[in-house]
């Protein structure tokens, strides 16, 4: 008989060989300072690539005034409860109208998290006959939203951005339907940086009466010429029937939204578990939140700067061969030849340590297995010295390490 803490002593589960050794540096690794361009990793001042930070205000001062101001006002706990009992206020209700107007949607519901937020929804909506197409490569919270809603029984994964898939996935789910049907993309796809191909699933979506919920975690404040994502990147934002945001990324606050017309949304907002069962946003966040967004909606000057920060850096990677794949969007992967993790360990120590270069690598299950990434993301808050260092860094590497960049790993596991 086995105890239940036996696995705990091996090496198994996520992480696990770098679990037991007690890493702190390809995994958790100990970084300080405030999230920007430059911090603190084990002593030494490097050019952090790896937040999301796309328009660079962790460290906005307008926005860590309206902060300050609101822990003054309400200290870090207000109000209590969940928003169903005590906990909802009129600067939360300001917040879901501004959302909403901002997000061009009836109305909005936030939530703590953005992981809760589309577990809430996702979760909230799905009944015993309807059915979650979800594309293959979604995030996590997609995922276990899909499986929490469906208990495994009715959700249908298309490959990755293929309308082809979609169709037959629609076409399967629509025999003897008695429900609706979800379909659940990401709108910029966090760890490669490519878009769902929002035209085609709108289409398909119309032609087979169903509904579509787009997270667009990292679209939310970068995408579209005023930052509000993807469906106004693609001129498309009134056929997203739910609109789904996170304040972890572009926001750089916490919690998450969902927008779209009221009926759906007030449904939500009573049957979405993580909120009802749940403690309200402090009002500390959601006095912060409105300066952002404040900040998001009059600052195009930001998204430029991301963008042509954006375009230097992966111009230059592609120029010295490096394949970053199919990425849209500020967020810049660096495949790692035949998905090698020892070569990737090999190249995060010296770019960290011989060059004062940060980025992260991403492997198996964030990704699917056998692919391994740098996931590297301009920020407004970089600078071009910043983009002209770590290319002269990639290149010594390339050079030192004789990297072989004739195969393209990205085009694997699609
Ligand atoms: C696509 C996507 N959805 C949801 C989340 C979860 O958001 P949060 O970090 O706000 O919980 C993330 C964060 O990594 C994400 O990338």
């Amino acid at each position: 008989m086995a105890d239940l803490f036996d696995k705990c002593a091996t090496d198994g589960g996520y992480f696990g060989k770098l679990r037991v050794q007690g890493d702190t540096y390809f995994s958790q690794p100990i970084v300080n300072g405030i999230p920007g361009a430059h911090m603190n990793f084990r002593g030494k001042d490097v050019i952090m690539w790896a937040l999301n930070n796309y328009l660079g205000l962790a460290d906005n001062e307008e926005i860590k005034a309206a902060s300050r101001r609101a822990l003054e006002a309400w200290g870090t706990f207000t109000p209590m409860g969940s928003r169903m009992l005590t906990g909802n206020t009129d600067r939360h209700i300001e917040l879901e109208r501004k959302l909403a107007e901002f997000l061009q949607k009836e109305a909005s519901v936030v939530f703590n998290y953005g992981y809760l937020g589309v577990i809430g929804t996702i979760s909230a909506l799905i009944d015993q006959d309807d059915v979650v197409i979800m594309d293959k490569l979604s995030h996590a919270s997609i995922v276990d939203a899909t499986i929490l809603a469906s208990a495994g029984r009715r959700f249908r994964p298309f490959r990755h951005n293929d309308m082809n898939d979609l169709e037959a996935q629609l076409k399967a789910a629509s025999g003897g339907r008695k429900g609706g049907i979800l379909i659940v993309t990401e709108g910029v796809y966090g760890m490669r940086g490519d878009l769902a191909d929002l035209p085609g699933i709108c289409e398909l979506k119309d032609r087979y009466g169903a509904r579509l919920f787009i997270d667009d975690a990292h679209g939310f404040g970068i995408m579209g010429a005023n930052g509000r994502g993807c469906g106004e990147y693609f001129g498309l934002q009134d056929r997203v029937d739910l609109y789904f945001g996170t304040f972890a990324k572009t926001f750089a606050a916490i919690g998450g939204v969902t927008a779209g017309d009221s009926a759906p949304v007030e449904y939500i907002r009573y049957n979405a578990r993580t909120n009802v069962f749940a403690k309200a946003l402090p009002l500390l966040y959601v006095e912060t939140l409105l300066a952002t967004l404040d900040v998001v909606a009059k600052r195009p000057d930001l998204r430029e700067r991301t963008w042509k920060l954006a375009k230097m850096l992966q111009g230059g990677l592609v120029e010295l061969g490096f394949d970053i794949g199919d990425t849209r969007s500020p967020i810049t992967p660096v495949y790692v030849p035949a998905g090698s993790e020892e070569i990737a360990m090999q190249m995060i120590s010296m770019l960290r340590e011989d060059y004062g270069v940060f980025v992260s690598g991403v492997s198996y299950p964030v990704v699917p297995r056998g692919v391994v990434l740098f996931r590297m993301i301009p920020t407004a808050a970089h600078s071009e010295e910043d983009v002209a260092v770590t290319l002269r860094a990639y290149r010594e590497l390339r050079d030192r390490l004789k990297i072989d960049l004739s195969q393209k790993p990205s085009q694997r596991n699609r």
